[in-house]
């Protein structure tokens, strides 16, 4: 089969990286990629939201399957697209249509998706310039801290979490009456701030049964120890201890099933990845948001748990026979420790010139913001590579990952020297 793979960062980097090891994968193609992919397809020069420039490329190059790795796209209608093309509409997409895309593209719409279905997840009340006043006396009444949530897609910092009443208060006016993140912000969830340990669950599905991939913890804070800045992930770990059998028990009992049936019930169609991203509160777990794609810096260390062919995964999510194949998981630990640029997560150093990724030998270096300029791989994003190592035991796992990145080179590189030390 010859795949397209739209995306080009870490998680990208992680799916092209198994995939070329499918014997089922023909030609591997990656829009638009970055200096890393190259090691396993060809990248096409394309944006992830240019859809006239991809549906040229497909049929042109005769591509079997696309797989979507970033948001945009999906909540975009890229699927969409696709079905509502007589030439394309045979080409399968993994990641959903629009429609179900709004599981990540509204919070709104994923509260009341949950609430309809009784998943676990924080108490919430959404609001609108409309109802403004309701919102301020409801954040009076609310205890503290409070969680204030932009509705829409707002590049990762659309969720606010306020200590005091006159911050929610302030904030909630900003968001709502002057556009403080713009569209995204015209609807605003306000709910209960939770308290416990965050886990990443990933569920592939066809759109009738499921399978659960390996789980993860993402570390999204700037400074070791969880201090500083939001971030869009500075390390993975799988598996994840505190996820035992039990707590995964109730995981899948309470919330994958119900997601799974609640999209079949409502007649959403979803051929593609949910990704629950979850509180453990005391033990129980409990939604913090869904995701219509695969997680970033998670995939880094999930791809490479995943024994079975993934080729032949998504094959049984494009053709609806996802239950006949097979998901065999590792039981080795992966982690991931990413590198990013001098001044990430604010305004960040670019072009500067990449040394030692020859010197990394007991990890993968999978590119993120990389691009290939002469004979030289430069930086060109925030977050630039992810170093994931896997090994026999955990220790093992993060001690490589932070040694191999300590091993490459250029201004302005920092990675977290503490990544997945607090689940030893
Ligand atoms: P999100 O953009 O929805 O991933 O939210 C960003 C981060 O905010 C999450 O990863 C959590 O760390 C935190 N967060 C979101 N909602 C809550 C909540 N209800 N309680 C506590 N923390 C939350
Ligand atoms: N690592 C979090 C995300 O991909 O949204």
């Amino acid at each position: 089969m010859n795949i397209l793979l739209i995306g080009s960062g870490g998680r990208e980097s992680a799916f092209a990286w198994k995939l070329s090891q499918s014997p089922k994968c023909n030609q591997l193609f990656i829009a638009p990629g970055n200096a890393g992919t190259t090691q396993y397809g060809t990248n096409v020069d394309l944006k992830v939201t240019d859809f006239e420039g991809i549906k040229a490329f497909v049929l042109a190059n005769g591509i079997d399957m696309i797989l979507v790795g970033p948001e945009e796209p999906l909540v975009k209608g890229i699927h969409d697209f696709f079905l509502n093309d007589e030439g394309l509409k045979k080409v399968p997409v993994i990641g959903p249509q629009q429609y179900g895309a709004q599981l990540e593209g509204s919070k709104d719409f994923s509260k009341q998706f949950m609430q309809r279905h009784h998943i676990p997840t924080a108490a919430s009340r959404t609001f609108t310039r409309d109802t403004l006043q309701d919102g301020l006396s409801y954040l009076a009444t609310a205890g503290l801290p409070i969680v204030l949530k932009a509705d829409g897609l707002a590049a990762g910092k659309g969720v606010l979490i306020c200590l005091t009443l006159q911050e929610a208060q302030q904030e909630l006016v900003e968001m709502l009456t002057e556009a403080k993140f713009g569209d995204a912000s015209s609807k605003v969830v306000v709910e209960q701030f939770l308290q416990g340990i965050e886990l990443s669950v990933f569920v592939l599905t066809d759109g009738n049964t499921y399978k659960i991939l390996p789980e993860a913890k993402d570390y999204k804070r700037i400074g070791e120890g969880d201090t500083g800045l939001n971030t869009g992930g500075m390390g993975s770990v799988s598996p994840v201890p505190f996820a035992d059998a039990a707590f995964m028990q109730k995981v899948e009992q309470t919330i994958v099933i119900p997601t799974v049936e609640g999209l079949k019930q409502e007649g959403i169609p979803y051929k593609g990845f949910i990704f629950i991203g979850l509180m453990n509160c005391a033990g129980e777990p409990y939604v913090i948001e869904y995701n219509c794609r695969m997680g970033d810096p998670e995939t880094e260390s999930v791809m490479p748990r995943i024994e079975s062919d993934f080729m032949d995964l998504l094959q049984g999510v494009a053709e609806g026979n996802l239950h006949e194949k097979e998901l065999k998981i590792s039981d080795k630990i992966a982690a991931t420790v990413v590198c990013v640029a001098g001044g990430y997560p604010g305004e960040y150093l670019k072009n500067k010139v990449i040394s030692g990724l020859e010197n990394v030998r007991g990890s993968i270096a999978f590119h993120a913001g990389t691009s290939q300029q002469g004979d030289d791989v430069i930086t060109n994003g925030g977050r630039v590579l992810a170093i994931t190592s896997l090994q026999d035991n955990m220790f093992d796992a993060l001690q490589q990952a932070t040694l191999d990145a300590s091993r490459i080179y250029y201004d302005g590189k920092y990675f977290r020297k503490d990544i997945g030390f607090d689940l030893i």
